[in-house]
């Protein structure tokens, strides 16, 4: 039985796997419409969502399975003191498989230990969200058609942005990536993270100016400022709208460089920047669907050989 705690839980050759499946998911969804039948998904959200909860929940109903769980720590017994440890040795009674959202560092991994059925990682505090970067690679990979060779921007909140701390964690294994981080010194990507890039020899800059680099880069991850992560509501006041993608800084960039963000968003893209074909956020939405799909069908090891 596997989990999925981090993306380098799979290794690439896996991930290039569940890409293919993800799309062929996407161009055959009808052949997959059964391949959950009488199988069950539980979302334990100790933390609010809307983009990872329901696309689980799409993702298991579009397979034929069915889908239960909670969406608010307070309407669970973890309201009454009950541990993760014990919830998931309950959840494993109920279902198949099971998706957890938790605002502390491991605690998804604490429930894997204890549960008898995969455990997902569906977002731990400012750590990891592991099946955003499945979605976010899928989306890449989709578009552009390779994983290798780019230069990606990544801007905004990189200090509590569990998205960017996992999407730099698995394209540091491709070849050729450069990383440029733009934030506010106060923001900035965590040492843990540079000290890895460094000792892999990845090549990596930190600039505080969106538009001294914007032009020189093949993607850009635009990032909310995380205001729950914010022990002060004054610091959160003062850097939410450090930056503001607007179209004037998108005529700085090259015609071809895709947008991606996690979503939500607040401030930090200008609805006017929707319209511009490079603007994929969106569309990420809808890969995020197929690539749980295809972990799902992973997780559950459902030959979809025959089906
Ligand atoms: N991208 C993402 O994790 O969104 P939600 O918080 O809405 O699930």
């Amino acid at each position: 039985m596997r989990h999925l705690m981090s993306p380098l839980d799979f290794t690439t050759e896996e991930l290039e796997q569940l890409f293919d499946l993800a799309n062929d998911i996407e161009k055959n969804m009808k052949k997959y419409s059964h391949a959950c039948d009488g199988k069950k998904l539980a979302t334990c959200f100790y933390e609010p969502s809307t983009r990872t909860r329901l696309s689980f929940e799409s993702a298991m109903l579009s397979l034929g399975g069915n889908v239960l769980g909670f969406s608010d720590a307070n309407s669970s017994s973890a309201a009454k003191g009950e541990s993760v440890s014990d919830t998931i040795r309950m959840i494993s009674c109920y279902a198949d498989i099971c998706a957890m959202r938790h605002p502390k560092e491991g605690a998804p991994m604490v429930a894997a230990t204890k549960s008898s059925i995969p455990v997902i990682n569906a977002g731990d505090g400012g750590h990891q969200h592991p099946t955003q970067t499945l979605t976010d690679l899928l989306t890449i990979r989709s578009l552009k058609g390779r994983l290798n060779n780019f230069t990606i921007g990544l801007c905004g909140d990189l200090k509590f942005g569990r998205t960017v701390h996992s999407l730099i964690n698995a394209l540091s294994r491709y070849d050729n990536i450069t990383f440029v981080f733009v934030s506010p010194e106060e923001l900035k990507i965590p040492e843990y993270i540079t000290d890895m890039l460094k000792e892999k020899n990845i090549s990596y800059e930190e600039v505080i100016s969106l538009e001294e680099v914007i032009g020189k880069l093949d993607l850009l991850y635009m990032t909310r400022v995380q205001r729950e992560r914010f022990f002060n509501e004054e610091d959160y006041v003062r850097l939410k709208d450090f930056y503001i993608l607007n179209k004037e800084k998108m005529d700085m960039a090259k015609p071809d460089m895709l947008v991606l963000h996690p979503l939500p968003r607040v401030n930090e893209i200008s609805v006017e920047v929707d319209d511009d074909e490079r603007a994929v956020y969106f569309k990420q939405v809808q890969y995020g669907v197929y690539v749980r799909m295809a972990l799902i069908l992973t997780l559950l090891e459902i030959d979809t050989d025959n089906l």
